[in-house]
């Protein structure tokens, strides 16, 4: 009985062996517990065929048809589906990338968001990521990447770029300028406008904003004040 078993075991595995062989010497053969061994996490640039614990080899795709599904380009003048309240941060960029076209965006394109904390916030930590390090933590153009020499002339929001309008602001990060390179694939339109809320506050050489009882960026009234006075003195003499 005992004999039976054991011969009836060897059996097995040897058909289990053999069965899981095939003749695409790139096929793994057939998997008994693919779980075990494939990620069941969707990686970017992994073409999993249809079905996703699988990475099928060529020759396998081949025969049943299969395309490639992933990381594909969205289809050409099509807009993604999306909330109502988004729509606006999804519709093609009006502008091309010209220089007549960087002037127009100084008036005609304007930001859709409001100054929210939670805005300014994302817009902050986007700016840690993808920005400091050539425009600086205080946005004067002295990141690390420009202090080694290969970047050079990166200018300062506070001063030189004091009145550079969100428009533009927009246009350049999504086509690039000079040696700025262009940002359009790596940030949603959202993203765009949310770190230009944070280049907005260093603008004005903010670095800890407060908000009102509504959430919304208080309007430096500190700064404003001898703005507002100096007309008047200007008026009296
Ligand atoms: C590789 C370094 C580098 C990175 C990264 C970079 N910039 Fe710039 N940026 C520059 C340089 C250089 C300029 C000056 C371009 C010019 O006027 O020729 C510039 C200019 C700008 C301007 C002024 C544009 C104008 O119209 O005059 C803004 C606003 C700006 N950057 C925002 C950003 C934001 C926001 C990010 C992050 C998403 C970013 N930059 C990432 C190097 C960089």
């Amino acid at each position: 009985m005992i004999r039976q078993s054991y011969i009836f075991g060897i059996v097995l595995l040897a058909v289990a062996t053999l069965s899981s062989c095939a003749e695409d010497p790139n096929a793994p053969g057939v998997e008994y517990m693919p779980d075990m061994y494939r990620s069941p996490a969707l990686e970017a640039y992994v073409d999993y065929g249809n079905n996703k614990t699988m990475d099928w080899t060529q020759t396998r795709k081949d025969r049943n048809g299969i395309i490639a599904v992933q990381s594909r380009k969205p289809v050409a003048n099509t807009i993604p589906f999306t909330s109502a309240e988004m729509a606006v941060y999804v519709m093609p960029y009006p502008l091309a990338n010209t220089p007549e076209d960087y002037e127009l965006a100084a008036t005609k394109i304007i930001s859709p968001m409001k100054s929210t904390k939670e805005n300014i916030e994302r817009g902050k930590e986007i700016y840690f990521h993808m920005c400091q390090h050539c425009h600086g933590e205080a946005g004067h153009g002295d990141g690390k990447i420009s202090q080694n020499g290969f970047i050079e002339g990166i200018p300062d929001y506070a001063t030189k770029l004091v009145d550079l309008p969100e428009g533009k602001m927009f246009h350049t990060i999504t086509y690039g300028k000079g040696l700025m390179g262009q940002h359009a694939s790596q940030l949603s339109q959202y993203e765009r406008w949310q770190v230009i809320e944070w280049v907005k506050c260093l603008q004005k050489g903010i670095s800890e904003p407060e908000y009102d009882a509504n959430g919304l960026l208080k309007v430096a009234t500190a700064e404003a004040a001898p703005a507002a006075t100096a007309p008047a003195t200007t008026v009296t003499q």
